[in-house]
């Protein structure tokens, strides 16, 4: 089978050999296409594809037209909004994620963000430190709850919302189950996101509950950036000259909330949670292993479309 590793944005050097080694070992041709500039290399690499491998690489209808021969795509990575499900049930593609394999450096830049935006973007001037503030994370997942051991470690109190997740999961942790998103908005200094983009959460966090939010708080977004209402965001801020937006996903208005707010916002360049070696390793190696397994067995452990 040929097995395509497709991204944009490229894995380190170690997680492309490996996921070689992987494919090569179980008999199958490992193709590489990184650093695509035009959607037509995609198309053309897709071409011949058995299996695919993609991040935040976009698998849309067209892409799969183009992949007749495509039985699997896995996402290396946790959030599959890239990809066209339906058009992949539709043609009996099975789907997977990688789940965990990339949470840890999620949860630490999440962690990173906040001591940055508290030392004000590491400019001059008197920042504050995290120790002893408040953090509400929303959705106790994978990242979530890495995020909240490590901030209990850095001293934070922690409180976490997830309707999906028995409130005495987090009790054992030491956070504290928050009954309501609104309980948990107006009493922490910092709230992190973890939160998929799905039709439910698309624009769902806007004015009304990050009015709700302290002064001086923070939004840490190292989910999606579909995730925010970005007019309300905006209105929020202008509103409440204290609160701070930090985000590893550029919002669409992301040149109107620098110029408008300054050190109050901080985007990073390209989405970078996910980019260090141990989670390119982990999440890399995990998608080829699911690969080649579903071929040897028809293993569909970690299918996230419909069957
Ligand atoms: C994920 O959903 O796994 C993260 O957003 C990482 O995305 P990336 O592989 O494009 O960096």
């Amino acid at each position: 089978m040929k097995i395509l590793t497709a991204t944009e944005k490229p894995f380190a050097a170690a997680a492309v050999n490996g996921i070689k080694e992987i494919c090569q070992a179980a008999g199958h041709e490992a193709v590489l296409l990184e650093k695509y500039t035009d959607r037509q290399q995609l198309l053309d690499a897709a071409a011949d594809a058995d299996a695919l491998i993609v991040r935040s690489d976009k698998v849309t209808p067209e892409v799969i037209a183009a992949a007749p021969k495509l039985k699997i795509v896995v996402r290396a990575g946790a959030g599959y909004d890239n990809i066209s499900l339906d058009a992949c049930t539709e043609r009996g593609i099975v789907v997977m994620n990688t789940p965990g394999q990339n949470s840890n450096a999620v949860a630490e830049l999440a962690l990173a963000m906040m001591i940055y935006m508290s030392r004000n973007c590491f400019t001059p001037g008197t920042g504050k430190e995290i120790s002893g503030k408040k953090l509400g994370i929303q959705a106790y997942g994978n990242v979530g709850r890495l995020v909240a051991a490590k901030a209990k470690a850095l001293g934070m109190e922690v409180m976490a919302y997830d309707p999906f997740v028995p409130a005495e999961k987090m009790l054992a942790d030491g956070v504290v189950p928050a009954t309501t998103l609104e309980e948990m908005y107006s009493s922490c200094n910092f709230i992190s996101l973890h939160i998929p983009a799905t039709a439910e959460t698309r624009g769902s966090i806007g004015y009304s509950l990050l009015s709700l939010m302290p002064d001086g708080a923070c939004l840490v977004n190292t989910a999606r950036k579909e995730v925010i209402n970005e007019a309300e965001l905006v209105k929020v801020l202008s509103d409440r000259a204290g609160l701070k937006y930090v985000t590893d996903i550029a919002a669409d208005c992301q040149a109107e909330l620098n110029e408008k707010f300054g050190k109050r916002v901080f985007a990073t360049p390209k989405k970078m949670g996910a980019e260090t070696a141990e989670a390119n390793i982990n999440a890399g190696l995990a998608a080829a292993r699911q690969i080649v397994e579903y071929f040897a067995t028809g293993c569909t452990r970690f299918q996230v479309n419909a069957k």
